[in-house]
């Protein structure tokens, strides 16, 4: 796959998908801002690849049956036509959403519900280990019919195949848990998979974790490690390295605690009892607010220099890049090949041109999260389009 540049939108889910989960007219109009805004390349929000992978959040992209790959054609045809390249981001959200969207009891590795969902998912049995690998196969293939320039595992941020990768949340004592090698599996059968499936010629890509905030929860040296794992399997282009996970906090993305739009937009919260509301912003959310880790530009560049020693694959690194000078320097200084932003684009979806006319030297975007929150109820949109001006 050649790249006009080395920018890249990272996958954000819209909410712009209709009740089937087909992506929608605004989902287009939206995707093309970034193509004309200048961008590399579009790595879409993240589809389901089974029902049981559901994602509780607002209206996600479904790509689990041959009846949707018209829609998506319709899509990937509209970004064709005007020059862009566009991947899709595949995933499963195993134990990160609920069995009331999914119509389907949780998957998980172990019977331990996240921290901010809070309910207790199944331990998949060998024979739902075999569905899972084989609807991202099959997602895959979807993909491909539909035109998609290649797809994007997610194996990162919690969902299923990290819970999988990670000690905190995989307890297995068989072949799918315990030495990183069997918490691996999953990932490594799931790339094979994909490529007998799409072939050799047909880009194939993965998101990983940095790391997340988590007792025995995955760390940097194990990262490094599992990336080298991926690229023995042979049957990947590219590594996207972003961190976090769904109950470890703001530690995705990085910058201010969005407490009103927490209390606004996102379940269970915005339920709440007026009074209850008052109640845990005078009395929990302080404290909470202590322990969300400070935004640094390019927070995932330390671990992806690392990467870049151990593998040969290109490297894509996300999170908190946001001036034209990191960016430059990163990939100057070899920390990383590609870059990629997820917040900045969606309140300046041309900001590849703006660093390219000279426009611009650095996102608007504050880091104020009220977006990524938002998600949970409604479509995808910046709530501080003021900075605009
Ligand atoms: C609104 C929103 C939705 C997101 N949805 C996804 C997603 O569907 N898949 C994914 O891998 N990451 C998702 N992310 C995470 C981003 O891709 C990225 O890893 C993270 O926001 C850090 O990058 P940034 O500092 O450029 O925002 C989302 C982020 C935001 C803000």
């Amino acid at each position: 796959m050649e790249l006009s540049n080395r920018m890249i939108r990272s996958a954000s889910h819209e909410g712009l998908a209709d009740d089937r989960g087909r992506p929608t007219t605004e989902q287009f109009d939206f995707y093309e801002g970034f193509i004309r805004g200048g961008i590399g390349l579009i790595i879409t929000g993240y589809a389901g690849i089974m029902q049981s992978g559901k994602s509780a959040l607002y209206h996600m992209t479904m790509i689990d049956s041959d009846e949707l790959i018209p829609s998506h054609r319709a899509l990937v045809n509209r970004i064709h036509q005007i020059g862009g390249k566009i991947v899709l981001q595949i995933a499963h959200c195993g134990r990160q959403t609920w069995s009331k969207e999914t119509g389907e009891p949780l998957m998980a590795p172990s019977r331990i519900p996240c921290g901010f969902y809070r309910e207790t998912p199944k331990e998949m049995s060998e024979a739902d280990i075999r569905i899972v690998i084989e609807g991202f196969a099959e997602a895959a293939r979807r993909a491909k019919q539909a035109g998609y320039d290649g797809v994007q595992i997610h194996g990162a941020h919690g969902y299923l195949l990290f819970s999988f990768l990670s000690r905190h949340s995989n307890k297995r004592m068989d072949r799918w848990g315990g030495s990183l090698d069997n918490r691996f599996r999953i990932v490594g059968e799931i790339l094979k998979a994909v490529r007998e499936m799409v072939g050799k010629d047909y880009p194939v890509l993965i998101k990983l974790n940095t790391y997340e905030r988590a007792p025995l929860g995955m760390k940097p040296e194990e990262c490094v490690q599992i990336t080298s794992m991926v690229e023995e399997t042979d049957c990947c282009d590219g590594i996207e390295l972003s961190c976090g996970t769904n109950e470890g906090g703001f530690v995705m993305t990085r910058g201010k605690f969005p407490t009103s739009a927490i209390f606004n937009y996102m379940r269970p919260y915005c339920n709440y009892h007026p009074i209850i509301k008052l109640l845990l912003k005078a009395f929990v959310v302080p404290f909470v607010k202590v322990v969300q880790p400070s935004f640094a530009e390019g927070y995932n560049l330390e671990t992806a220099a690392k990467v870049k020693q151990a593998v040969s694959l290109p490297v894509i690194t996300v999170g908190g890049m946001r001036s034209k000078a990191v960016m430059e320097s990163a990939i100057e200084s070899g920390k990383t090949d590609f870059i990629s932003m997820a917040r900045p684009l969606i309140l300046e979806p041309d900001l590849a041109n703006k660093f390219k006319t000279g426009a611009s030297e650095k996102a608007l975007c504050d880091n104020c999260n009220e977006c990524v929150v938002a998600t949970d109820t409604r479509p995808i949109q910046c709530y501080k389009k003021e900075l605009l001006h």
